[in-house]
């Protein structure tokens, strides 16, 4: 039995990635690489973390090669322990340790993130869950970013999403919060708006892809209208719920990539090479070398 305060942790992974096409044309972008691990693997590692010990993927296209990820590969390891390749077969089984459980649910149209959290409902259920946009790649020195929210769960009993700042002129890429002025980390939402213009974002307190969030938003969910692009938003339903039970911010510290964009997963993609044990160094000595032929 998992006594932690949060089981389940819902990916949504339907999206149709289209800042990464045609890289994304017959694979998720959640299966991009950064060094040697695709994104949604350090999700779910960050999910562990936090206690849960249920992942809930919600596919859309091309949704094999996650599932293949997480499946158990016989050929392979069958392969690798024949050629006595031990740190490999390691490394192998250790992509889902002993213990989790993974679902999937179709996201049959990509109808937005609120949507896609919904067709999560029949396998959540009735209690608190994590939601990880695995393209929301972060680095944290000490605890991951949902462990963190997790805690705070326990202690309110509130839903909690993490915020960070962001330039003004680019709010109108993220959901924005107002809280007030802040004291700490932990604040009280006082309302969100998706996507604002800088000209009236309230506030520069921008949305990154963690939420724990209460049963209670799928109810308004179910009833949130899609906007004017078609999509069933997430923050909609969130709106409602602050209104109703109360919901948290928490800003984080950490590093935020959104590895949906070209620029921020090249970012990560160098960050995560130059602290990597095997080719860290190496690496370095590269890109010194190309910095002064270019100078
Ligand atoms: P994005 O806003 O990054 O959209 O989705 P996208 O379609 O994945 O990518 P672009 O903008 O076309 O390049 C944020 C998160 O929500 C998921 C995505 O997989 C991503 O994790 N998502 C989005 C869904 O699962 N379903 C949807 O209908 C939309």
């Amino acid at each position: 039995m998992n006594s932690s305060i949060l089981d389940t942790v819902v990916f949504p992974v339907a999206g149709l990635g289209t800042r990464f096409l045609p890289a994304t044309k017959a694979s998720p972008k959640e299966m991009l690489p950064i060094v040697d691990k695709p994104l949604i693997q350090y999700a779910v590692e960050e999910a562990i973390a936090a206690g849960a010990r249920t992942m809930v993927f919600v596919t859309g296209r091309a949704k094999r090669a996650i599932e293949d990820h997480f499946d158990m590969s016989y050929e392979l390891e069958t392969e690798l322990a024949t050629r006595g390749k031990q740190r490999l077969l390691d490394l192998v089984r250790d992509v889902l340790p002993e213990g989790i459980n993974c679902v999937y649910v179709r996201q049959r149209q990509a109808l937005g993130l609120g949507h896609a959290v919904l067709c999560a409902k029949p396998l959540v259920g009735n209690r608190p869950f994590g939601v990880i946009l695995a393209d929301d790649l972060i680095n944290t020195r000490d605890k991951p970013v949902m462990r963190q929210l997790a805690e705070q769960f326990a202690a309110s009993g509130r839903s909690i999403i993490s915020i960070k700042r962001v330039a003004r002129e680019r709010t109108r890429q993220y959901g924005v919060v107002d809280i007030g002025d802040a004291d700490g980390p932990l604040s009280a939402i006082r309302s969100i708006v998706e996507k604002p213009e800088p000209s009236s974002a309230p506030s520069n307190l921008a949305v990154v892809g963690r939420y724990l969030l209460t049963p209670r938003v799928f109810g308004f969910l179910e009833t949130t209208l899609p906007d004017h692009r078609g999509e069933i938003q997430l923050t909609d339903a969130i709106a409602r719920l602050i209104d109703e039970q109360g919901v948290d911010a928490y800003e984080f510290s950490g590093t935020h990539y959104d590895c949906g964009s070209k620029l921020d997963y090249l970012k990560a993609t160098v960050d995560y090479a130059l602290a990597h044990p095997e080719v860290g160094s190496a690496f370095a000595e590269f890109l010194q070398t190309k910095v002064k032929c270019n100078d």
